[in-house]
């Protein structure tokens, strides 16, 4: 793969810059990410043989503007190849428990705004009958627990859009990969304990590469293991999953 163009949506993303250096070699990355700073970024997108690096400001909970946002990256960079939306928040649960405006936040940035931007991109891969989408899901909306509601709510949103937006781009030379961690072990989880089948943003990144030079699968289950387990997660009662830790 070379001469693409690579748009991480989240450009300071631990998984997202993961993906992104092992895309990196012949391409041109554009990074997008809230102001902050991305010198860090680019530099490792450099180092791992990117031929252009480009950065832009980004705030995903501005929907409004992602069309004209994603026009001018187009404009600048080209037509994006590869879109991958590694923006996200985990927040905090606790708080949103009893303050609707922390929920709302949550739910905007980890459904709204991943559908809207989903949209958008699709909208543009769409005419030109090619390109790759991937989105981040989770186990965490696979079945929501209690103890995450409302950030496992806003990926179980975002994962039924997905999935119906996959369906509906088959057979257009568009693909949309749902890629579904289960608990990764980086600075979104800090200071938690590692839950069962834990994974490393590198793993995720090379699952989600491997993903995109096949063409899929559209259901991506990191690790694979993921996918047996939470076919089972329907079936456990309820009063046993209500107990289900984080
Ligand atoms: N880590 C896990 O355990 C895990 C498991 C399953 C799925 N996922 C999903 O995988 C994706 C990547 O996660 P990660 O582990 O790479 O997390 P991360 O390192 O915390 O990166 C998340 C990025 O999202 C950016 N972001 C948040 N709100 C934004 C906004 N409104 N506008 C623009 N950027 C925004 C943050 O920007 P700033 O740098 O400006 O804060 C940060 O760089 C997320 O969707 C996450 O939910 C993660």
């Amino acid at each position: 793969m070379s001469d693409q163009i690579v748009a991480v949506f989240g450009g300071r993303s631990e998984i997202g810059l993961e993906v992104a250096t092992r895309l990196a070699p012949s391409n041109t990355v554009v990074l997008l990410a809230r102001p902050g700073g991305t010198a860090a970024s680019e530099e490792v997108c450099r180092a791992a043989g990117a031929a252009r690096v480009v950065t832009v400001e980004f705030d995903a909970d501005d929907v409004e503007s992602h069309d004209t946002l994603v026009e001018r990256v187009e404009a600048e960079a080209g037509p994006i190849d590869v879109a991958v939306l590694a923006f996200g928040i985990l927040g905090d649960q606790e708080r949103a428990e009893h303050d609707h405006r922390a929920a709302v936040a949550i739910l905007h940035t980890d459904f709204v705004a991943q559908a809207s931007l989903l949209t958008v991109l699709a909208e543009r891969m769409r005419p030109r009958g090619r390109g790759t989408i991937v989105a981040f899901s989770s186990v965490a909306g696979a079945r929501v627990r209690r103890a995450n509601y409302v950030y496992g709510s806003a990926k179980a949103g975002l994962d039924g859009f997905a999935s119906g937006l996959a369906d509906a781009l088959h057979g257009s030379g568009v693909t949309l990969i749902i890629a579904r961690p289960g608990f990764v072990i980086g600075r979104m989880t800090e200071g938690m304990d590692p839950a069962p089948f834990s994974s490393t943003p590198a793993q995720v990144a090379e699952a989600v590469v491997a993903a995109i030079a096949k063409g899929g699968p559209v259901d991506l289950w990191i690790p694979w293991q993921l996918r047996a387990m939470f076919s089972v997660a329907p079936h456990v009662p309820r009063a046993v999953w209500r107990r289900m830790p984080r």
